[in-house]
């Protein structure tokens, strides 16, 4: 593979994955969340560059407030040359719009602002309708916030089903669900989530519930691979870990002479699962582009990150918690029971 800084990769050279239903989607996307610290025209700028460095797939939201100007720089990307059908464009329904209709509304508002026709995959972005105002504090409490309730996780469920059958939307997925939540929907679901994005990295390694999910054919999107370095002052306590400090990364990183973030990102990537690490800059991006192609962990070296997992999780979510005497575990059914 003949690949620089300059040119960039040979698109053909991005494997896919080939989902339970036969699509295929690249092993790295770029995420767009600008973290509250890079804003809607750098990231937008981002992804252009991304394009021509050889990337296909991104990972959208409209929570992210940036599908305006990620669109204009996918219409430029396909002025470029790129057809759309070598695209994979991914957004996600946000908390404030799971009520009767709004997945729709919501739906074709990203549409809009991402001026396509169609969105190869569409998440249902949390499992609770609760949300925050932009740039809140960590211990912001939203006195409407209310516990998982299915019956209306089912009616915005059936919302995306709508989306899927009028050709709105080509795959269902699911985001931040637990193995409790994910066995009510597959029983109560007519089209079933092909992919689940959740927060993987070798300090939060999620075994049991990516296992459920492979088992389930579902396939696991993992989101802040890098370990989220640049995340809102929100989503940090002191408790936190870094991946990329660890020094079982930073020996194979210095074996390989890449960084550390790049060794996260080869680890999930030779592990099964799809990344969508977020990157501004042009070696970054093209470097963790380069992590996707590259099955280079030993035996040896797998085992040791599989030994590193510290349980860490960094998107804890607290701002939706429903009652000011809980804490964020309380959010992860962490003894299998969904909480009320
Ligand atoms: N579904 C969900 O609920 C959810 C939640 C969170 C995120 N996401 C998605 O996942 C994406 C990625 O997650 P994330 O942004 O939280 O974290 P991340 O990808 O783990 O970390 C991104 C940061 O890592 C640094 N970085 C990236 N590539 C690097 C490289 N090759 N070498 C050194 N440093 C590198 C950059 O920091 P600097 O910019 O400081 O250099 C970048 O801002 C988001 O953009 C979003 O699309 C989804």
């Amino acid at each position: 593979m003949k690949a620089t800084l300059e040119s960039g990769y040979d698109v053909g050279c991005v494997p896919r994955l080939t989902l339970a239903n036969g699509a295929q989607i690249p092993v790295v996307g770029m995420g767009t969340f600008g973290s509250d610290k890079y804003s809607p025209d750098t990231v937008a700028s981002a992804v252009v560059e991304a394009a021509t460095l050889g990337y296909r797939h991104f990972d959208c939201a409209s929570v992210y407030g940036n599908e305006v100007q990620v669109g204009s720089s996918l219409k430029q990307v396909m002025l470029n040359g790129v057809k759309r059908e070598e695209l994979w464009i991914t957004s996600k329904v946000w908390n404030d719009m799971h009520g009767a209709g709004n997945v729709i509304v919501s739906c074709k508002k990203s549409l809009k602002d991402l001026g396509l026709d169609y969105l190869d995959l569409y998440l249902v972005h949390w499992p609770f309708p609760n949300f925050h105002p932009k740039g809140c504090s960590g211990d912001y409490h939203n006195p409407d916030a209310k516990p998982y309730l299915h019956d209306a996780y089912m009616k915005t469920w059936a919302q995306m089903e709508v989306l899927f059958k009028e050709g709105l939307i080509r795959n269902l997925g699911t985001s931040n669900m637990t193995i409790p939540k994910m066995k009510l929907l597959l029983r109560a679901c007519t089209i079933k989530p092909v992919v689940n994005e959740m927060e993987i990295h070798p300090h939060f390694q999620q075994p049991e519930l990516v296992d459920f999910m492979v088992a389930n054919k579902i396939q696991p999107v993992g989101f802040s691979p890098i370990g989220s370095p640049s995340r809102p002052e929100r989503d940090r306590t002191p408790e936190d870990t870094c991946d990329t400090t660890d020094p079982v990364i930073l020996k194979i990183a210095s074996r390989l002479s890449v960084h550390p973030a790049v060794v996260c990102l080869m680890w999930a990537v030779q592990r099964g699962e799809i990344v969508i690490p977020f990157a501004v800059k042009r070696e970054q991006l093209f470097s963790n582009l380069k992590a996707g192609m590259r099955a280079e962990l030993t035996t040896d070296e797998m085992k040791a990150i599989s030994g590193i997992d510290k349980k860490c999780r960094l998107i804890k979510g607290q701002v939706f918690l429903w009652r000011k005497d809980q804490t964020w575990e309380d959010l992860w059914d962490l003894d299998g029971v969904i909480k009320q």
